[in-house]
């Protein structure tokens, strides 16, 4: 893993666009996979800020969300889609029909996860996946126990997950949906590069876990210690459980130019 420990969320959120940017600048029509949550924020209005100086275009790329909550209407405000396009596609040059997601109504259940499957594949797979993680070490809503090898799916969310995310629906844990379409761990590790932010003391201990932890699937984010190209992007209150950090610190500033 490539651990970069950066000044604050602003500077971690610029660190990615400039990820993004590079995959981008090397092939337009990329595949890019975006995460919801607070953490790729930064990194979002980072991109949008350099479209509208036109130093960055989304026009032939593809991007496809990572989750979705089950059972919310079309509309609903919280929807991954929705929030994705409020918070970034909206805002970009990526045309509309550019962005695809897990079929998240109930009636399309049974087949979401290998409808979802096979529209990446066709697409030639995600080249860069953008993701947060959650304070029980989750990614994507792939829950501790989640099998590391898993595929999109529906996936029911623990308490601790609602809980977080409830912040989202007024603070009221009851309108939290139980259930969600989430590509599996094994989708994530497919992606050519995977691109992790965690920013915010609440992240120090599951990114401890993720970093220096042993794999386990308790620890579902652990599973990219397995990925040939990961790039964790920390801010230093993230990265306050690292015990590693001075080693991180150092590769980063040594690191050889041109990846
Ligand atoms: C949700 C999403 C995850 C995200 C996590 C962390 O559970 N499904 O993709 O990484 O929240 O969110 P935040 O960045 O707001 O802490």
């Amino acid at each position: 893993m490539e651990v970069v420990i950066a000044s604050g969320p602003e500077h971690a959120g610029s660190i990615g666009a400039d990820l993004v940017d590079a995959q981008l600048a090397r092939n337009p029509a990329s595949n890019i996979g975006l995460a919801t949550g607070s953490s790729p924020l930064p990194l979002y209005r980072e991109l949008i800020e350099r479209c509208s100086a036109g130093r960055l275009s989304f026009e032939q790329a593809r991007a496809f969300l990572l989750d979705e909550y089950v059972g919310l209407p079309d509309d609903h405000p919280e929807s991954y889609r929705r929030f994705i396009e409020r918070e970034l596609t909206s805002q970009i040059d990526l045309p509309s029909s550019a962005l695809a997601g897990p079929d998240g109504s109930m009636a399309g259940l049974p087949t979401a996860g290998a409808r979802y499957e096979q529209l990446i594949e066709q697409a030639g797979g995600i080249d860069l996946q953008i993701l947060g993680i959650g304070s029980n070490g989750h990614i994507g809503f792939n829950e501790p126990t989640s099998s590391l090898m898993s595929r999109t799916r529906s996936k029911m969310l623990t308490e601790t997950t609602r809980r977080d995310n409830a912040r989202f629906f007024g603070g009221d844990l009851e309108l939290v949906p139980h259930h969600t379409v989430t590509q599996g761990i094994g989708t994530i590790l497919d992606a050519r590069h995977v691109v992790l932010i965690a920013t915010g003391s609440s992240k120090a201990r599951p990114v401890h876990l993720m970093v220096e932890g042993p794999l386990t699937a308790m620890v579902p984010a652990s599973a990219l210690q397995l990925h040939p190209h990961a790039t964790i992007i920390l801010d230093e209150e993230s990265a306050a459980d690292l015990v590693t950090a001075a080693y991180h610190r150092e590769a980063y500033s040594q690191r050889p130019t041109g990846r």
